[in-house]
């Protein structure tokens, strides 16, 4: 079968402000939560550094899974010979002319970024915008539209003011939503007539922690309380972009690689069941637009004993119902194996023994890309679209400083194969692709510069050294001919 994609098949990448950006201080934009994030490794995990009222540092680690509490008079503070990755990034504040004329060689037809909350409202609670944050997405929006690259806007990705956060516990509080609403109206407002696509949040199944979520007290309560508060601003979200731009298509972002039971042993496969329900609980409650009957014992492996423990208002049932999402969008990097005794929900797992690895340990699992899509689409019966995708390596560029990433490309072609089978063998029906990090930024989880996603090299390193100097890979002349094919060039 042909690997052709349908004409009206989005081709892109994908970025975040705080991985990609910079300026952090420029310009009127106030303080994120990540602005506050260490860099780190593997063996050094990222962490926010904060200071009790009687001077003391402490530095609670802030993202995902291993997220620590964070006492709640502590104060974000920035230390002098600490380096943070956000606040420089790869500098995409000065080089976005550059980088979308980049994007634009390789055919790009969407571009998929976030905004930075901070930037268009300070402290999160303003009621008028900061002008010159909205300029420089005008500016961003006009050199896109200058290629005839669609954008497809990110409302939130994983951050929030920093005062959000200290005033207000973040989402545990459920005046952020009135926040998050005004400044998704602000967007509306300015950018509403020239963006079709828009995403209320990422991968908003796996954030948790003072950084993604701007909440102090890492538990189960507080989780599922800001998922709550998180479920009701999307769907707000939907309802007023519905009203205000005709055809606007909304979407939230969810972190689903494929998990397989470890064996055939029916207490692993059931065990398997169960803890996919973890990230189904999110993807159900906004696709469909209400909580799934297995709620109660999702919430039961958390400490809490049912959704009448979640603090909800008589009308956010109907507001979930009401706003529900057009299109399911999702990351999808690597496959995980779990098993009956493992600890609740943990993501990983041992290692598959079908699978090579990254080099950073993420089991690459290119038929698992058409299994996340069937499984998604079987269930929800809403168009997908894959905003992330892609191999984080080591990039060694030659003595001329061309990188030949061969690697890069094979993880690619794999995988845009395997969609181009789940989209015209499976007949799923999918609205585009946008590889993570197509220009290289900075990683999530760990801080690093040398895991690389792009197809364009970028000219620095972990501490931020480096001339910030783009230049494209191998895989962005590949990439190019697989846009220009439409996908017919996997199939060479
Ligand atoms: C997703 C995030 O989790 O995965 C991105 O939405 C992130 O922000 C990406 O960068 C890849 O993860 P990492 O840790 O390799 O940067």
């Amino acid at each position: 079968m042909t690997k052709e994609l349908p004409n009206d098949f989005l081709w892109g990448g994908a970025t975040s402000d705080f991985q990609y950006e910079g300026g952090y201080n420029e310009d009127g934009r106030g303080l994120s939560t990540h602005d506050f994030e260490s860099n780190g490794s593997p063996e050094h995990p990222r962490h926010h550094t904060m200071m009790l009222p009687d001077g003391k540092l402490i530095n609670p680690k802030s993202s995902f899974m291993d997220a620590e509490s964070v006492p709640k008079n502590a104060k974000p503070v920035l230390l002098k010979d600490q380096y943070y990755p956000s606040h420089q990034a790869v500098d995409f504040y000065h080089h976005y002319k550059e980088d979308i004329k980049l994007m634009a060689g390789m055919g790009f037809n969407v571009y998929r970024f976030s905004i930075s909350w901070s930037r268009i409202f300070p402290n999160g609670d303003e009621t008028e915008p900061n002008e010159k944050g909205l300029q420089f997405y005008d500016n961003v929006l006009k050199e896109l539209e200058k290629y005839h690259i669609q954008p497809l806007i990110t409302i939130c990705h994983d951050e929030m003011p920093v005062h959000l956060a200290e005033k207000y516990d973040g989402w545990n509080s459920r005046k952020v939503i009135d926040f998050y609403v005004n400044y998704a109206k602000t967007l509306f407002t300015y950018f509403g007539k020239r963006c079709k696509y828009w995403l209320t949040f990422n991968e908003i199944n796996a954030v948790r922690g003072f950084g993604p979520t701007g909440v102090h007290e890492s538990t189960g309560k507080n989780r599922y309380q800001a998922a709550h508060n998180m479920f009701v601003a999307s769907a707000k979200t939907v309802l007023l972009g519905h009203k205000m731009m005709s055809g606007s298509q909304f979407g939230a972002m969810y972190a689903l690689s494929a998990c397989y039971p470890a064996t055939c042993k029916p207490e692993d496969v059931f065990h398997n069941l169960e803890q996919q329900r973890e990230n189904w609980y999110f993807v159900d409650t906004m696709g469909r637009g209400y909580y799934p009957r297995y709620a109660d014992l999702i919430l039961q492996h958390h400490g809490i004993k049912n959704l009448a423990q979640i603090a909800m208002e008589p009308e956010d049932k109907q507001i979930l119902r009401d706003g529900q999402l057009d299109y399911i969008s999702f990351s999808y990097y690597r496959s995980n194996l779990s098993k009956d005794g493992d600890k609740w929900f943990n993501v990983g797992g041992s290692s598959n023994p079908y699978l090579k690895e990254s080099p950073w340990g993420w089991g690459l699992d290119p038929l698992g890309l058409r299994y996340t899509m069937n499984l998604i689409y079987d269930r929800i019966q809403k168009p997908i679209f894959i905003v992330e995708n892609g191999l984080g390596s080591i990039d060694h560029p030659d003595e001329n400083g061309n990188v030949n990433d061969d690697y890069r490309i094979d993880y690619l072609q794999e995988h845009l194969s395997a969609m181009a089978d789940a989209i015209n063998i499976d007949k799923v029906p999918c609205l585009g692709y946008t590889m993570w990090g197509p220009i290289d930024l900075v990683s999530l989880s760990t801080g690093e510069m040398k895991k690389r996603y792009g197809f364009v090299y970028v000219d620095m390193d972990d501490l931020g050294n480096g001339s910030l100097k783009r230049i494209p890979k191998k895989s962005y002349q590949w990439m190019k001919h697989v846009i220009e094919t439409n996908g017919k060039a996997l199939d060479e």
